[in-house]
């Protein structure tokens, strides 16, 4: 009986722990995001020209050189491109040293140099290109380093691209409402909370009251023994009301997540983590659309291309670009670049592409609309069941050349008079898209 009672007593901490958890949760969860686009932000910024005491000019002629043939691995502040960031090298290294070491530094790690080896093993025994360069050039290079780590926060910056932090974090619609969701839940948890409280204080200080009274009615008597009473608050319609809202609420919001996260919508165009544009690849240069999407004719999914496919020409193509160095970074971090998909059918639909591309001889643009006229790839065609069966319905097979089909053909032209459409091979079963 006691311990019922102060169970009952300390019950009204519950709601508190519950909101600690969820704004925590809710936190961690933010805090993860921007870890995760954090990464792929470089800060750094080399200075401008003459607060080192060198020679402006030289500082000049180093930044040239360097954005020439150093700024596709290095930054010049503390971020590691593909080797390490060169921020106060010359206070770590000797002049010396230095232009040893870039103009060939292999040889230097062979000869068993300390730090060259040290340098060496640090960066995954990945090997740094020799520089033909003279000493002048060598030492216009290092003076453009030690100028720039002398004022990091100055000039511009090539690879410096803050804007991008966050962007495909909460940009979205998607975000914006399921962050309006949870703001709104977490209101309402913390009106419960004040609620209750308030009740409690009531309670008490009614009770306090009626102790004070002196001879009690029996159903006073029982009021003062029954202490904090849970089939009470219950029955408030108060208390009823904002629980229904809170569930409400938390199912609103994970439909909505359910159902947008699926990403059926029409003109979805998520931005990329690569500024990767299909009119400047497809369109101005004309490169085939298989010769990135490998898989389109030969299986199910078509592939989205691997860092490896790039760097085919990115390893001689606008190598200073900082959307390239991304990929440069990816393939050093040994990590897939994170595209965020556009096209998304649920699990239930089964849709294969070679059968489209290569058997039915569908062309990309008919589903997938002008893809080489676009900067970001955005959902064309509306994905849904009416979309493929209205195609079905109305497109005749690719019935060339294929002797399986001309009998069906024949067969189909006896029996009706319409066209040989997709539908009339059993296109429209539900079991060829449900399994
Ligand atoms: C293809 C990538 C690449 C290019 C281009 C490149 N480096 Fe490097 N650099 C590396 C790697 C990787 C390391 C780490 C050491 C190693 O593994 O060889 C490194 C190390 C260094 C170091 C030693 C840093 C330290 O902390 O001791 C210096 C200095 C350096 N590079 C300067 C340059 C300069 C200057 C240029 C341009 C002339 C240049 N690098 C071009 C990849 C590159
Ligand atoms: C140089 C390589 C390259 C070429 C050529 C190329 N693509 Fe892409 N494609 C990509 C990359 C990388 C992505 C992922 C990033 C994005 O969505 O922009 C992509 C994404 C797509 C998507 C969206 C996939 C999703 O997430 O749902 C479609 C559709 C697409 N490409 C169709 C085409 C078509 C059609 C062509 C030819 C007209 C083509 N692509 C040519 C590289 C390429
Ligand atoms: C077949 C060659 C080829 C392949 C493969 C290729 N690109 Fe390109 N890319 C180019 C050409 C050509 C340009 C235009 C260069 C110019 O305008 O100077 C370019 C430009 C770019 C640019 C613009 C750079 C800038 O800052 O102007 C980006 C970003 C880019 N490509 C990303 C990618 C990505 C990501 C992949 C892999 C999915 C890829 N490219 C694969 C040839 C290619
Ligand atoms: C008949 C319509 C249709 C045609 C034709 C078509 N696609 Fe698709 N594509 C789709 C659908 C539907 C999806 C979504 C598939 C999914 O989510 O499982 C998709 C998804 C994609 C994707 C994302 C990866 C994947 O497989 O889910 C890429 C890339 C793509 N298509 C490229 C192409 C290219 C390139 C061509 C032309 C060679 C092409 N598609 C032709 C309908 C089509
Ligand atoms: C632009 C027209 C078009 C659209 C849109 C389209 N299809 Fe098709 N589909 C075809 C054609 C043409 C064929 C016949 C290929 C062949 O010759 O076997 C086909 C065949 C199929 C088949 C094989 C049917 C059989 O009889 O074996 C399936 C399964 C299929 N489509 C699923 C889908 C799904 C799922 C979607 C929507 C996500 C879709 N299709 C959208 C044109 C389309
Ligand atoms: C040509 C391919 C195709 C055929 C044939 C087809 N479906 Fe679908 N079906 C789809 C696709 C694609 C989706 C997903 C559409 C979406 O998410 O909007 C879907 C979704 C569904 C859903 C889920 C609806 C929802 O809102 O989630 C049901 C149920 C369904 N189909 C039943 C059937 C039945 C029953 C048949 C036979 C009479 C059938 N389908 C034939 C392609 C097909």
């Amino acid at each position: 009986m006691i311990s019922c009672k102060k169970r009952a007593k300390y019950a009204f901490l519950l709601p508190f722990v519950f909101a600690f958890l969820f704004v925590t949760s809710a936190f961690a969860q933010e805090q993860a995001n921007v870890s995760e686009t954090g990464v792929t932000s470089g800060a750094e910024a080399p200075a401008a020209a003459g607060a080192g005491g060198a020679d402006a000019g030289v500082i000049d002629a180093g930044a040239t050189l360097f954005k020439n043939n150093c700024v596709q691995c290095h930054s010049v502040g503390t971020d590691v491109v593909v080797g390490p960031g060169l921020q106060d090298v010359h206070k770590r290294r000797s002049e010396g040293w230095l232009i040893k070491w870039i103009r060939n530094s292999s040889a230097l790690i062979q000869s068993g140099d300390k730090d060259a080896v040290a340098v060496y093993e640090q960066y995954s025994k990945q090997q740094m290109p020799s520089f033909a360069l003279s000493d002048d050039e060598l030492k216009a290079i290092i003076a453009y380093i030690k100028d720039a780590s002398e004022a990091p926060t100055t000039g511009p910056a090539p690879d410096g691209n803050p804007g991008q932090a966050g962007q495909n974090v909460g940009t979205d619609a998607i975000g914006a409402v399921s962050g309006y969701m949870d703001l709104l839940l977490i209101a309402l948890v913390l009106v419960l909370i004040v609620l209750v409280i308030t009740l409690l204080i009531i309670a008490s200080v009614l009770k306090g009251y009626l102790k004070n009274k002196g001879d009690l009615t029996g159903s006073e008597q029982e009021i003062l023994e029954q202490r904090t009473n849970f089939a009470n608050i219950y029955k408030s319609k108060a208390v009823r009301v904002i629980v229904g809202l809170i569930f409400v609420v938390v199912l609103v919001d994970l439909t909505i997540d359910k159902v947008m996260g699926i990403g059926i919508q029409q003109g979805y165009a998520p931005r990329q983590p690569i500024a990767f544009s299909h009119k400047l690849h497809a369109g101005d240069h004309q490169i085939n659309c298989n010769y990135c999407h490998t898989s389109v004719y030969k299986s199910e999914k078509a592939n989205i291309p691997s860092a490896n496919i790039c760097m085919n020409c990115h390893s001689q193509i606008q190598k200073e670009s900082p959307e390239i160095k991304k990929i440069y970074r990816a393939i050093e971090k040994n990590q897939p670049i994170e595209w965020v998909r556009v096209h998304n059918l649920p699990e239930l639909a089964y849709f294969n592409h070679s059968q489209h591309t290569k058997v039915g001889g569908v062309e990309c643009q008919t589903c997938h609309g002008p893809i080489e006229t676009m900067e970001v790839v955005a959902q064309y065609s509306p994905l849904t069941m009416g979309w493929c069966i209205d195609c079905h319905r109305n497109t005749p097979l690719n019935t060339q050349g294929n002797e399986y089909y001309d009998n069906l053909v024949k067969l189909h032209e006896k029996q009706s008079k319409g066209a040989f459409v997709v539908a009339s091979n059993g296109g429209t079963e539900c079991s060829k898209c449900h399994f």
